[in-house]
């Protein structure tokens, strides 16, 4: 038998305490709550791209990605007889290669979408018609693509105004309120087996949380496939309250749909008092005080954010419909709350720091599965 002396005795113990602690310090998100809901990150060019420097980091720890832009309209189909592909292949093929669940952001949005969709040759608004037909083109031809591999689709983002009312866009403007029903029936049309969502933010706002239940229920009347309801969850550290979230997880689940929160980070900067919700079209200019923590953030307001981020993870958990939780974003440096509502500021809204690093708020939501 091998004998070991008390040196290689030492350096062995150095050599598994190191392993384990290293271990200790690595656990997963996806890994932690693999038999709860998949985790997700919104990816961004350059990430899809392989050119930044968190590709690791996202293999590692999501298993779900959301393209932060490249699907919406005005990227993917730019002009009416152009559509731009590279980008958004590349997106699937990425998750395909790592066994992601591969969503599809955005079919039907307000924003984003550019002017020649509405118009005819003239500038003239188009017809009910040929709105529909180009938005039954855009959805079979993209969705179409990439049948069987994307594995969920946000059909319809943002149709709703804060109180419940439905959103005056150019979508309701030209086609009418039903413009959502033709959505869904397009989309089940070119891919029948993917997942088809709803999504929105501050649904759990109750007036507007009301108004996408009546979207839903007018759905699931008609026959027409809806699986799930996206809450975007672009959160502040005040607002919501965990009553409010936890509450419109109940309601649309009582609808029978899967729950997902689709864009979820938390704004640890203060918010200008006129701004209302996550519309992007708000901005702000910057004012004195408005970007407090240029260098870091202080560890009474990371550990505030680690808690709360504990408190929504708690309450996902208590919920089987919660499918999936995706961040916008994988770390700290990429996120769009840096640049709005008012561009230039600092900001700390993910679980993974500038360096890549895990931030309290990772720990602290790990913990709340018990693992
Ligand atoms: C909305 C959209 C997202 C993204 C965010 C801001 O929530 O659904 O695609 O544009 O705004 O980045």
């Amino acid at each position: 038998m091998r004998s070991f002396n008390a040196k290689s005795l030492l350096c062995l113990s150095l050599t598994v305490g190191l392993a384990l602690s290293t271990y200790a310090q690595k656990p997963t998100l996806k890994d932690a709550f693999k038999d709860h809901f998949y985790i997700g990150a919104a990816i961004n060019e350059g990430q899809i791209s392989g050119k930044s420097k968190d590709g690791a980091l996202l293999i590692e720890q999501f298993n779900s990605i959301t393209p932060e832009n490249c699907m919406k309209w005005e990227r993917i189909h730019p002009k009416a007889n152009e559509y731009k592909f590279a980008m958004t292949d590349s997106f699937v093929a990425l998750g395909q290669i790592n066994k992601m669940f591969i969503i599809g952001h955005c079919m039907v949005w307000h924003s984003q979408v550019p002017r020649w969709v509405f118009q005819d040759s003239l500038g003239k608004p188009v017809t009910r018609e040929v709105l529909l037909q180009r938005m039954h083109d855009h959805i079979i031809t993209v969705m179409g693509r990439y049948k069987g591999r994307v594995n969920g689709y946000d059909v319809v983002n943002e149709a709703l105004n804060e109180d419940g009312t439905m959103r005056k866009s150019r979508w309701t403007q030209i086609i009418g309120d039903d413009f959502i029903e033709k959505a869904f029936e397009y989309a089940k049309e070119a891919d029948p087996n993917a997942e088809l969502y709803y999504n929105d933010y501050n649904i759990e706002q109750p007036a507007k949380c009301q108004g996408a239940i009546k979207i839903i229920k007018n759905l699931q009347a008609k026959g027409i496939k809806i699986t799930g309801v996206g809450i975007q969850g672009h959160y502040h550290m005040d607002i919501p309250s965990l009553k409010e979230i936890d509450e419109s997880i109940a309601e649309f689940t009582k609808l029978g749909l899967k729950v997902m929160f689709t864009e979820l980070d938390i704004n640890v900067l203060p918010r200008p008092e006129e701004l209302k919700g996550a519309d992007v079209s708000q901005n702000f200019e910057l004012k004195k005080n408005q970007n407090p923590y240029p260098e870091s953030l202080p560890d009474s307001v990371q550990q505030k954010l680690a808690d709360r981020y504990a408190d929504f993870f708690k309450i996902f958990l208590k919920y089987k419909s919660v499918s999936r939780v995706t961040f916008w974003g994988v770390e700290d440096g990429q996120s769009w709350l840096n640049g709005w509502p008012i561009r230039g500021r600092t900001n700390y809204p993910l679980v993974f720091d500038r360096k890549l690093q895990p931030k309290p708020a990772f720990y602290s939501i790990i913990k709340t599965v018990g693992k």
